[in-house]
């Protein structure tokens, strides 16, 4: 870093989508690790949404939590009215999901999108508050197996290939686009995959957990090579305050920890974990269109802002993660 970046500070935070697995570990960090005086979690409780997830807070003063979808524009106008900064993360968020059925994709990631951004325009017309889109490294589209020197950097093209990560895309750039044409004080996180407590048991690692601890199959696409850039959740949560924080308004940061895992070392890793045999593992049909590999170059965020994921590992994080899953 050559100049310190300015610090913004803030009164009141609105995060959509704050039920959720990232939504609730960040509310969390807020809470416990943070002085924001004020945290509103618009959530619409959707499957993936659990709101026990964050209701030992809510006798917390600092935290309020609204029950309420992000195409509700009134509401939303409300709640954008009363706050200094937007952490959007509410989202349809499985790629299997969004393969049966892109409607609800569409109507939340681009149509919500745009109705928070609609809503920001209106309400806040100098572009004094700050808009944290929480976008995904699965807008790059893939990379190929035989050439891991390739990474994407944040000037990559947007080749999305599932219906989710077009929709995620699609709001991508029209957040772009609200910077451009109205100055709207927009900030944009690309983040790789996360894992930590508190995910919705449809995707691998709790899906995993929860069918070996009952000796059932796991499910493993195709010939489970497929690789994925894991990050643990706490690692994105420090990089999302890092970029609010401190970010220029327009900026875009690709987040990762620079690792990268086949899905069947990461099927393996978590048998192992939990003293179960390789013969649960079971082959099953490729997803449509399944993304070979992701990976981020992640030299942005560390050389602007001076983040950096914790010294933990991997495996470390991974064991505490399927032991939390144990837990519930
Ligand atoms: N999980 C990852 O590995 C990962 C990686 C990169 C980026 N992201 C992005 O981070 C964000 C959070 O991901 P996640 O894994 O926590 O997702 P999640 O599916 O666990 O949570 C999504 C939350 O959004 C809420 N929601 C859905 N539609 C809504 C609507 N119309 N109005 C209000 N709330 C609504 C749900 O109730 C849920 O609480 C998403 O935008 C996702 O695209 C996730």
């Amino acid at each position: 870093m050559t100049n310190p970046p300015t610090q913004h500070h803030f009164n009141h935070l609105l995060i959509t989508g704050g039920c959720g697995f990232i939504g609730t570990n960040f509310i969390r960090h807020l809470i416990n690790h943070t002085d924001i005086p004020h945290i509103t979690n618009l959530d619409a409780l959707t499957y993936a949404g659990n709101r026990q997830n964050l209701v030992d807070l809510e006798s917390n003063p600092r935290y309020t939590f609204v029950h309420g979808n992000i195409n509700d524009r009134p509401l939303v106008n409300k709640l954008i009215a009363s706050a200094d900064a937007i952490v959007h993360m509410a989202a349809e968020s499985h790629v299997d999901r969004s393969i049966i059925d892109a409607s609800p994709f569409t109507q939340t990631n681009i149509l919500g999108t745009q109705t928070l951004l609609d809503a920001l325009r209106e309400t806040d017309p100098k572009n004094n508050k700050r808009f944290l889109y929480i976008s995904t490294d699965e807008v790059y589209g893939h990379l190929p197996l035989n050439q891991p020197e390739l990474k994407f950097s944040e000037s990559s093209p947007l080749l999305p290939r599932s219906p989710y990560a077009a929709t995620k895309a699609a709001a991508d750039l029209l957040v772009q686009a609200h910077h451009h044409t109205y100055k709207a004080n927009t900030l944009i996180t690309r983040c790789s995959n996360n894992f930590g407590p508190y995910q919705y048991p449809e995707k691998i690692i709790p899906l995993f957990v929860h069918n070996a601890l009952q000796n059932k199959p796991l499910p493993l696409y195709g010939d489970g090579l497929n690789i994925r850039d894991w990050i643990y959740v706490d690692n994105h949560i420090t990089a999302l305050l890092a970029v609010l924080q401190y970010a220029p308004s327009g900026e875009i940061y690709n987040i990762g920890s620079n690792c990268e895992i086949a899905n069947i070392d990461l099927t393996q890793q978590i048998l192992y974990i939990l003293n179960k045999p390789n013969t649960l593992i079971e082959y099953v049909e490729d997803r449509p269109g399944h993304d070979l590999r992701y990976a981020v170059d992640v030299t942005k965020i560390k050389q602007q802002l001076g983040w950096h994921p914790h010294e933990s590992t991997f495996n470390k994080d991974l064991e505490f993660t399927v032991n939390w899953y144990l837990k519930i």
